[in-house]
């Protein structure tokens, strides 16, 4: 059952639905809400009996007493919480991309490689009732990206190839190819035959010398507003009279790389 996941936006909680459960700033957890079932804590157990049909915001309390707040996850919540396999791509890294791209419903994005389909479920989110053509070679890390964009609800909207993309990419006429790879700068030929003009070529790396391939290779093929950017996320820890960054950050993800077909 995957109708209930972020596709749908309802204002109590469905039998079968995931659901978010927060104790507190440090501890949420997202269980499946099933009559019958417990969820376990160090705050004692929350019967799902009294999660099923709970309005979201409201408050359920565990075995000893404990509120939990009942809340609707997200798609933040989902790429940060799918089964791992690979490295995945953190928000702040595809909130930059969804936005850059321009990402909208009815797109035809081409993705490589799929991974543990973190941000497979970020694109064919944006996209949907579009497709992303989802590019792998290895057919265990696709099985494991199936089962999480099946969770997040999102599988109609994908469509997940093991193929090797340096070898071609079937479509045409695509919106956009996004690419989290070791050698993006083998595909950009096929990204450019693959592409619509104006389509955009995206690329995530973790590494500044793939970088500098992939954009000399971009430029090469006459892509332009070629652009590569870092972001850094900072969360605030805030306490009255002490407010500041918290001590420890995720110092480095990778840079994105951006860049537009020109016929
Ligand atoms: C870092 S992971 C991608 C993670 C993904 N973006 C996510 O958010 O879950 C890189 C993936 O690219 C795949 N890959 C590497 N070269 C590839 C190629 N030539 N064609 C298709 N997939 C490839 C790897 O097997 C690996 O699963």
């Amino acid at each position: 059952m995957v109708l209930m996941a972020l596709t749908s936006r309802g204002r109590v909680v469905e039998e079968n639905s995931d659901v978010m459960l927060y104790l507190d700033e440090k501890r949420k957890y997202m269980v499946k809400a099933r009559r019958g079932s417990k969820l376990h804590t160090h705050r004692g157990y929350v019967d799902m009996d009294s999660v099923v049909g709970a309005s979201y915001g409201s408050r359920v309390k565990s075995n000893v007493g404990v509120d939990f707040v009942v809340l609707q996850p997200t798609l933040w919540d989902y790429v940060l919480k799918v089964a791992r396999r690979t490295q995945v791509i953190y928000p702040k890294d595809m909130a930059l991309m969804v936005f850059r791209l321009g990402l909208t419903s009815g797109m035809r994005v081409v993705e490589a490689g799929t991974g543990s389909g973190a941000l497979t479920c970020a694109l064919a989110y944006f996209v949907k009732p579009g497709v992303v053509y989802s590019y792998e070679i290895n057919p265990k890390f696709q099985e494991v990206a199936r089962r999480n964009i099946e969770r997040a609800g999102l599988m109609d909207y994908v469509v997940l190839k093991l193929k090797d993309i340096t070898q071609g990419i079937d479509e045409e006429d695509v919106d956009a190819v996004v690419l989290d790879m070791a050698a993006p700068w083998l595909v950009v030929e096929h990204a450019y035959q693959a592409l619509k003009g104006g389509g955009f070529f995206a690329s995530f790396s973790p590494t500044i010398n793939q970088v500098e391939k992939t954009v000399l290779a971009l430029r090469r093929r006459g892509f332009v507003d070629v652009r590569v950017y870092e972001l850094l996320l900072r969360e605030i820890k805030v306490e009255e009279g002490a407010v500041r960054p918290f001590t420890l950050m995720i110092g480095h993800t990778g840079y994105v790389t951006f860049a537009r077909k020109s016929l």
